[in-house]
């Protein structure tokens, strides 16, 4: 997407062909600077500190980590640590564990000498097939905002509501769930987004508020606990969230907060979206509220926040008492039931084991191997 005009992806493979750039989210909203990937522990630090994150981007970062890995020692054991290493970087996001096994079952057929180029193109092939899903995502999700948009007045806007960060900046472009609000925007839909601010790390506020800004999608940003008084006062038409997990009977693990929203929308009748890319499904389980891995972060995500000064400076300041325990769940899980759709590249399915296996048979063939 567009950033100051010039359209920039969240990862990209540098000028010289191996090194690896990626826009620092941690220093977003204030600051847009890029680092410089250049080894397998440098992608996996990017990765476990969370200069980038978001599923698909965590996936194709992991990629790139095994490119150049592979690039320094193409070996059977640098292939093994490599993915060790990185598999063990954020647990909850199955694109991490996607991504490898696409990179390991290319790369292990092929002698050492072979394994940095090749790696280095599934990389790249996976960063393309990720735009290419979003894109399919957005088309399907599009029809539905079209749909509501012409039960509307003229001149009333269409409202979304949507948690944490699911845009481009979490994928390699275009986002999952921000994919049908950039395009009902393009084309000239009147589309508005409620921006959860997403505590403790604040993504809606510091990521999403800044990518709708950058691409002049009309947005306002809500603490957490706003969207059920929302819903309430038919202030909200949909909601669509992206996913770090999705079982194979529908149950959507996203960032914690996901669930009391769709709680909240379901006591609305407001419909609840998700936006999935196929690699985010996980065939192998199937109850997603009880198998789905939850992350759990350091404290002083919750016992800080950062921000800027009016004077410029970047600070961080306390705001519980000291001593005061904290609990930092990353992520939670809504049943399949509380789902109205998963928006996937190949259409809006039922949130359950039948629609997805008929969706996506090879993804559940290649599970069972
Ligand atoms: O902890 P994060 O910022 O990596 O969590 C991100 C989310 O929960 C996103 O909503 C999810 O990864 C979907 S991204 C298309």
């Amino acid at each position: 997407m567009k950033v100051r005009g010039k359209h920039i992806r969240s990862i990209w493979l540098e000028p010289d062909g191996w090194s690896v750039g990626a826009i620092d989210q941690r220093r977003l909203p204030h600051d847009f600077v890029a680092a410089r990937l250049t080894t397998c522990d440098a992608a996996a630090d990017a990765i476990r500190s969370m200069l980038v994150r978001g599923a698909p981007l965590i996936g194709a970062t992991a990629a790139y980590g095994v490119a150049l890995a592979m690039r320094a020692d193409g070996s059977d054991a640098a292939l093994v640590s490599a993915c060790k290493t990185l598999i063990a970087t954020r647990p909850t996001a199955i694109n991490l564990a996607w991504a490898l096994d696409e990179m390991r079952s290319v790369l292990r057929p092929l002698p050492p000498s072979k394994r940095a180029e090749a790696a280095y193109a599934r990389a790249a092939r996976i960063a393309e097939q990720d735009i290419a899903i979003n894109k399919g995502i957005g088309q399907h999700g599009l029809a539905l905002i079209e749909a509501i948009a012409a039960m509307k007045k003229p001149n009333e806007r269409v409202n979304v509501l949507t948690h944490c960060n699911a845009g481009w900046l979490a994928t390699v472009d275009w986002g999952t769930a921000t994919a049908p609000i950039y395009l009902a925007h393009d084309q000239g839909l009147a589309v508005h987004v409620w921006v959860d601010e997403t505590r403790p790390r604040n993504q809606g506020a510091s990521l999403t508020a800044w990518e709708l800004g950058h691409h002049g999608v009309p947005h306002t940003v809500i603490p957490d606990n706003t969207g059920g008084h929302l819903m309430q006062h038919a202030m909200v038409d949909l909601v669509i969230v992206g996913t770090d997990r999705v079982s194979a009977n529908g149950d959507v693990c996203n960032k914690i907060g996901t669930y009391l929203k769709a709680l909240a929308a379901h006591d609305n009748g407001v419909p609840f979206y998700v936006a999935l890319p196929s690699p985010t499904i996980d065939f192998s389980i199937d109850d997603g509220v009880r198998q789905i891995p939850i992350e759990q972060r350091a404290a002083e995500e919750v016992t800080t926040m950062t921000g800027r000064t009016a004077d410029g400076r970047m600070e961080t300041v306390r705001i519980l008492p000291d001593g005061s325990p904290v609990a930092n769940y990353g992520f939670d899980v809504t049943p399949a039931r509380l789902v109205t759709g998963l928006i996937t590249e190949r259409g809006v399915l039922e949130a359950d084991r039948a629609a997805l296996l008929a969706a996506f048979p090879e993804r559940v063939t290649a599970a069972a191997e």
